[in-house]
C-alpha cells in the first residue's frame, strides 16, 4: 500500500513537469559548466601538477564520471522521481535504497554553502569591473580579493546570489531555465574564446599554456590521481542525485546515450578553455598557478586589463561566469527543493522559499572563513570553507557515485533498457560500473577518509 502511494505521489507531481530534448540538454550542459570549470579546475589543476593533472581527469571523466552520468540520468528517468523516490520505486520499495534521498539533500546544501559564496564572489566582481573600481591602481589584484574576502561583503552577495536562484526555482523546470541556457551556453563560449586570444598574446603566455598543455607526469602523486577523480564527479555534477532529478524531468523518446556525450564534451570543452585563459595569464603576470580559490579572481582582472575595453568585457565575462554558476546552482537546489515537495507534499513556491533561506544561513559561515572573521578557525589546517568543498567532493560525492553504480551494476536489472544500450555499449558500461568506477571510488574513498596514508 505505501509502495504503491509512493509511487502514485511521484508519478503526479512530475508529470507537471518536462524539459524538451533540446532544453535538457542545454540544462543539464547548464549544471554541469559553472564554477567547477572556470575557478575551481584551473586551481586544483595549478596545485596538482599542471597538465598532467589535466590528462588524469580526462581519463577520469571517460571512465568513470561519464558511465555514473548515463546511469544516474537512468535512474531518474525509471524511477520517475527525485533522488529518494526513484531508487526507493526501482529497488521494489526499500528503505534503505530510499535513504540515498537524504544523503543527497545533506550533499546539496554543503555544496550550495560554498558555491553560492563563490557565485556570489563573481556579481561582486561583475559591478566592480563595469564600474571600472577594479582596474584602479594601487594596489595588486591579490590584494584587492583578500582585502573583499575578508569583509562582510561576501554574506551580502550570497544572499542576492540565493535569492535568485530560489526565484527561478519557484517558477519550476520550464518556466525559464531552458531559455536561459540557449543564450548563455553559446554566449559564454564566445567571450571565453576573445578572452583566451588575448592571454594567448601575452609575453609570456607560452609558459603558462605548455605548463597546461605538457605533462610532467614527475609531478603526480596519489593526491593528484584522487583529487582528479573528485573533481571528475563535482564538474559533471555526480553522487548527489542532481542529474538523477533532472533525468526524472527526461521523456523518454531521448537518448541518454546521446546526452551523455554531449554533456561530458562540453565540460571537457569549458575547462579546456578556461585553463588556456588562466596558466597563460597568471604565468605572464608572475603569479603562483598553486594560489588557491582566489586564482581566477586575481588572473582573470589582469588580463582585462589588458585589453581596450577591457572593463567592459571584464564586466560581461563575471557576468556570464555568475550566470553559469547559476545554472549550477540550480540544478543544486532543485535537489532538496524536489524532496520536500514530495515528503511533505509542500507547493513549489514554499518549498522553494524555505530550502532557499536555509541554504543562504548554512552559507553563512563559508562566507566568512576565506580570510574574514572565521578565517582563523581552521580544525585540521582547513577552514569551514574548505571542509565543506573537501567533505562534499572527495566523501560524499564519490560515496553517493558508489551507490549509483552498485544499484545499476548489480540490483536494478532492467538499467540497460532504460539506458537504451545494446551489445558492446551495454556491456562496457555495465562493466565499468560493475569493476572499474566502485574499485577507484573505493580508493578515493579510503584516501579521503585517512585510512591510507601515502608517503
Ligand atoms: N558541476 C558544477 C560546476 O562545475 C557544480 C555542481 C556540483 C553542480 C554538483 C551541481 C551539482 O560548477
Amino acid at each position: 500500500m505505501n509502495n504503491q502511494k509512493s509511487l502514485h505521489n511521484s508519478q503526479k507531481t512530475d508529470s507537471k513537469e518536462r524539459f524538451t530534448s533540446k532544453g535538457f540538454i542545454l540544462s543539464a550542459i547548464g549544471s554541469s559548466v559553472g564554477l567547477g570549470n572556470m575557478w575551481k579546475f584551473p586551481y586544483v589543476t595549478g596545485k596538482f601538477g599542471g597538465a598532467a593533472f589535466f590528462l588524469l581527469f580526462i581519463i577520469c571523466l571517460i571512465i568513470v564520471g561519464l558511465p555514473i552520468l548515463l546511469a544516474e540520468m537512468t535512474i531518474g528517468r525509471g524511477g520517475r522521481g527525485n533522488a529518494s523516490v526513484s531508487f526507493f520505486n526501482l529497488s521494489g520499495g526499500s528503505k534503505y535504497w530510499g535513504a540515498f534521498g537524504l544523503l543527497s539533500i545533506l550533499t546539496a546544501f554543503m555544496i550550495m554553502s560554498y558555491y553560492s559564496v563563490v557565485a556570489g564572489w563573481t556579481l561582486h566582481y561583475t559591478v566592480q569591473s563595469f564600474t571600472g573600481l577594479l582596474f584602479e591602481e594601487g594596489s595588486s589584484y591579490k590584494e584587492k580579493f583578500e582585502s573583499f574576502t575578508s569583509g562582510y561583503w561576501p554574506v551580502l552577495w550570497q544572499g542576492i546570489m540565493m535569492l535568485f536562484t530560489g526565484g527561478v526555482i519557484v517558477k519550476g523546470i520550464s518556466g525559464g531555465i531552458e531559455k536561459f541556457n540557449k543564450i548563455l551556453i553559446p554566449g559564454f563560449l564566445i567571450i571565453l574564446l576573445v578572452l583566451m586570444f588575448r592571454s594567448l598574446t601575452l609575453p609570456g603566455a607560452a609558459e603558462g599554456a605548455s605548463f597546461f598543455l605538457k605533462p610532467d607526469f614527475s609531478k603526480l602523486n596519489a593526491e593528484s590521481a584522487l583529487v582528479a577523480l573528485g573533481h571528475s564527479f563535482f564538474s559533471l555534477s555526480l553522487g548527489m542525485g542532481c542529474m538523477l532529478t533532472y533525468g526524472s524531468y527526461v521523456k523518454q523518446t531521448q537518448s541518454l546515450g546521446k546526452a551523455t556525450l554531449a554533456i561530458g564534451f562540453g565540460d571537457l570543452l569549458y575547462a579546456l578553455i578556461a585553463g588556456l585563459v588562466i596558466f597563460p595569464t597568471v604565468f605572464s603576470y608572475g603569479l603562483e598557478p598553486g594560489e588557491g580559490v582566489g586564482l581566477a579572481f586575481m588572473a582573470l582582472p589582469a588580463a582585462f586589463s589588458q585589453m581596450s575595453f577591457g572593463f567592459f568585457f571584464g564586466g560581461l565575462f563575471f557576468l556570464l561566469l555568475a550566470i553559469a554558476a547559476f545554472t549550477s546552482a540550480l540544478s543544486i537546489l532543485e535537489v532538496p527543493v524536489s524532496y520536500a515537495m514530495h515528503k511533505w507534499q509542500w507547493s513549489r513556491k514554499k518549498s522553494a522559499i524555505l530550502v532557499s533561506i536555509l541554504c543562504f544561513l548554512v552559507g553563512i559561515p563559508s562566507a566568512l572563513s576565506v580570510g574574514g572573521v572565521l578565517g582563523d578557525f581552521a580544525p585540521g589546517g582547513k577552514t569551514i570553507f574548505d571542509w565543506m568543498d573537501f567533505i562534499t567532493s572527495y566523501v560524499l560525492m564519490p560515496f553517493g557515485g558508489l551507490l549509483v553504480t552498485l544499484f545499476t551494476g548489480y540490483v536494478w536489472k532492467k538499467a540497460g533498457d532504460e539506458a537504451g544500450l545494446k551489445g558492446f555499449s551495454y556491456k562496457a558500461w555495465i562493466f565499468l560500473l560493475r569493476v572499474v568506477a566502485p574499485i577507484l571510488i573505493v580508493c578515493v574513498f579510503l584516501y579521503s577518509v585517512g585510512l591510507i596514508q601515502f608517503t
